[in-house]
This record gives C-alpha cells, sequence and structure tokens, in this order.
C-alpha cells in the first residue's frame, strides 16, 4: 500500500480566516491528509483560546475527514514527526511575508532536515487578508462576513460583545467619516 501523503499546516488561526482556508482546500489536491496544527506557543497573545481555536477549525471543517486540527506546544518539527508528515504548508501572501517565512523554512530544516516547507499562495482575493485585520475590524463593529469562514461570524460577536444584528448593521458609535 502506498505512504498516505501528509501535510501539517500550522499557524495561531486566532481566528481561522478564509484565506486559510483556500489554503487548507488547495493542500487537499496535493495530500491525501491536511492536519492544521493550532500552536499553543506562537508568542502572541490570542484573543481565542487555544480550545477555542481548535473548535472554530473543526466546525469549519466538519464535512471531511482528511482534515484533522489538532492543537501542539513545543517544536512543529517534533509534531510533524510524530503524525508521519514530511511536509509542512504553509501560505504566502505578499513579499512581507517571505523574510518570516523564509527564516522559518530554513530554521525548521535546520531542526529536521527530512521535512520540506511547501508554499501556496490563496485566491487572489484573499491576498491582503490576515486574522489580525480581521481582528481589528471586528473589534471596531466593521464587516469581515466576506473574510471569514460563516461559523465565525458568532465567534467573534460574542469575543467583543457585538449585537446580535452584527455584521449585518454597524455597532452603535460608529461614525461616517467618507
Ligand atoms: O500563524 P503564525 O502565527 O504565523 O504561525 C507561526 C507558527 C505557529 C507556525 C510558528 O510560530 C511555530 O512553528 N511555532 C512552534 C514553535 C517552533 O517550532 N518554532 C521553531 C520554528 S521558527
Amino acid at each position: 500500500m502506498e505512504k498516505k501523503r501528509i501535510a501539517v499546516y500550522p499557524g495561531t488561526f486566532d481566528p481561522v480566516t478564509s484565506g486559510h482556508v483556500c489554503i487548507i482546500d488547495r493542500g487537499l489536491e496535493l495530500f491525501d491528509e491536511v492536519i492544521v496544527a493550532v500552536a499553543q506557543d506562537s508568542n502572541k497573545k490570542t484573543l481565542f483560546s487555544l480550545e477555542e481555536r481548535v473548535e472554530i477549525i473543526r466546525e469549519v471543517f466538519a464535512f471531511t475527514d482528511r482534515i484533522r486540527v489538532i492543537p501542539f506546544a513545543g517544536l512543529l518539527v517534533d509534531f510533524a514527526m510524530r503524525h508521519h508528515a514530511n511536509v509542512i504548508l504553509r501560505g504566502l501572501r505578499a513579499v512581507s511575508d517571505f523574510d518570516y517565512e523564509f527564516q522559518m523554512a530554513l530554521l525548521n530544516r535546520k531542526l529536521q532536515n527530512d521535512l520540506q516547507t511547501i508554499f501556496l499562495m490563496s485566491d487572489l482575493r484573499w491576498m491582503f487578508i490576515s486574522s489580525t485585520n480581521v481582528r481589528n475590524i471586528a473589534s471596531l463593529g466593521g464587516d469581515v462576513s466576506s473574510l471569514v469562514p460563516a461559523s465565525v461570524i458568532p465567534h467573534l460577536r460574542s469575543a467583543y460583545g457585538l449585537p446580535s444584528s452584527w455584521p449585518l448593521e454597524k455597532a452603535s458609535g460608529d461614525q461616517d467619516h467618507a
């Protein structure tokens, strides 16, 4: 029997965005299984707890068993080896991502030479999205419904105490500076 092609797609996913979903979908075209590895130790103070971030992504991908969503702490390369993956999958948006991604890929290779890092580009329409931008916009009551999977919306609404009408109506207190 042929060996399963397994890729690990690591990140903080605070929260998962449509850009992440696009990379995972593209990963499924290349690999038998994609493990979404949700990092505990990413040096970032997160809006959502590790458990919430995992839960949100599981909700998004509940329809398939080719995607597993697993929290991890410690080194990514150790996680990948434990799960018999030989590829780390990362999305590349713009030149601004390159330096960080380049360093990370080379460091991971230094730590584990058997692991390859593969970069995929999301659809053009998601190129400008980041979890940080999504949080910023949502925290100010802006509409992020075209930037994240639908199931992320209730989590953002409750995290920021937004009204049940959000994101269809702007939160109160907004001013039009157009
Ligand atoms: O979505 P992010 O925040 O860009 O993801 C960064 C992440 C989680 C992939 C990176 O911080 C990571 O791999 N953390 C685990 C610790 C580790 O292995 N560090 C060494 C590689 S730089």
